[in-house]
């Protein structure tokens, strides 16, 4: 599909080239910080530091870095400035909590985007950057560079990155647990597998990702942290709910407006994470409660051969699973907001842009140098000058 094509068929692709973000992923952080404050609008001492996984091209970290470093206007903040716009001040509380913090504390920190002081008009956007920020990103691919973002490139599958992101987080840090004073206020990823189209790999792929990725959180999370990371919602995603309500108070399965209605894709928003007492986290491992089973002896094992040959393994644990969960369902991303789905006519003179940031190395990058090598897509053109058989004019 050529980049026009794109650009009228993919609204969210578009706006991503012209608003200057790295990926179309923008918008589903914001549409979904809209909906759940991620970033603590109210109160945003509660949320200055964060850790994105699986952030490569850096489109949610450009949002981190847009809120919480410079202090712009998105998601939750944006949207009550608007409605503060059309329904009045008086029905704006939290903007007027927001504008009286900037002005009593006297941070320095505070600019008007026209120059002027906070005590700006509404039509003014105040930014308001917030104090001792701390951003990791982690990706398998390298990410360019971004301001005030430490990034690693690393697989948030493999344990050896545990190490890494605590140190990332805390420069003192030494093997053992985590001082409570570098926990971190929420933990994003929107981990991908290279889809391959096998829905049931894919499924499972992605589940490993996000478990991986839970992990993670769970190591570095504050109590009453949050979580959110991209699912695939697939036929037993519900066992995988119930595992997340085990370690938060509140787990909603949401899906922004700009993330395609005909795609799988959902994103799981945990709030107030709980720890498990007495239980570390490791990659690898699955969540269980604590409770011990009342009929069942811990390590044993049963095998039947079934008469198609195949051998089942019945292992009894000292576990209870965890129960089933049926996360509520959010549609976010205000309803006036673009359909994803949909298709839009350009604008006159419309002009296609490159993307903001192309990725710097891509897992395909090799087939592409190859593809370039022989001479164009899949190789045809240099091969039918070097071929001899097509020379003498052989079919
Ligand atoms: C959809 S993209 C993320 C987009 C990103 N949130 C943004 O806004 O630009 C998915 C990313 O997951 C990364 N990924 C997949 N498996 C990973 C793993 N095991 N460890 C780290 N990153 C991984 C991929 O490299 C890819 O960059």
């Amino acid at each position: 599909m050529g980049k026009s094509s794109k650009d009228k068929r993919d609204i969210y692709y578009r706006l991503a080239k012209e608003q200057n973000w790295r990926a179309r992923s923008a918008f589903k952080l914001i549409q979904l910080d809209e909906e759940f404050d991620l970033f603590s609008y109210e109160d945003p001492a509660k949320c200055t530091r964060v850790v994105d996984l699986c952030a490569a091209p850096g489109s949610w970290s450009q949002v981190l870095s847009r809120v919480l470093i410079k202090g712009e206007s998105f998601g939750r903040r944006a949207w009550i400035e608007k409605q503060s716009k059309l329904f009045g001040k008086q029905e704006d509380p939290a903007l007027d909590k927001l504008e009286k913090l900037s002005v009593s504390e006297g941070t320095g920190s505070v600019v008007a985007e026209t120059g002027k002081s906070s005590a700006a008009s509404q039509d003014e956007k105040i930014l308001l950057p917030r104090e001792n920020v701390k951003i990791v990103a982690i990706d398998l691919q390298p990410m360019a560079a971004l301001e005030g973002i430490v990034s690693l490139k690393a697989d948030i599958t493999h344990p050896a990155t545990v190490p890494l992101l605590l140190r990332a987080l805390d420069p003192d840090y030494e093997d053992g647990p985590m001082t409570e004073t570098h926990r971190v206020d929420l933990v994003i990823s929107d981990g991908a597998p290279d889809v391959t189209g096998l829905h049931d790999l894919d499924i499972y792929v992605q589940s490993q990702l996000l478990h991986s990725a839970l992990t993670l959180a769970m190591k570095v999370l504050k109590p009453g942290g949050k979580f959110v990371a991209k699912i695939f919602r697939g036929r037993n995603v519900d066992l995988i709910y119930a595992q997340l309500k085990l370690v938060f108070t509140r787990v909603h399965v949401a899906k922004p407006r700009s993330s395609r209605a005909s795609s799988i894709e959902a994103f799981v928003v945990c709030e107030g994470f709980k720890p498990i007492a007495g239980w570390t986290p490791e990659i690898g491992a699955s969540i269980r409660t604590n409770k011990p089973a009342s009929t069942t002896t811990s390590g044993k094992q049963r095998r039947h051969v079934r008469e198609d040959g195949i051998t089942e393994l019945e292992m009894e644990t000292a576990y209870d699973y965890a129960e089933r969960y049926i996360a509520p369902f959010l549609a976010c991303g205000d309803l006036s907001a673009w359909d994803a789905d949909a298709s839009y006519k350009l604008p006159e003179g419309h002009v296609s842009l490159d993307p903001v940031q192309p990725p710097t190395a891509p897992p395909y990058k090799a087939a592409l140098e190859k593809r370039r090598m022989d001479g164009g897509a899949y190789g045809k053109t240099k091969k039918a000058v070097k071929d001899p058989k097509s020379q003498s004019g052989d079919p």
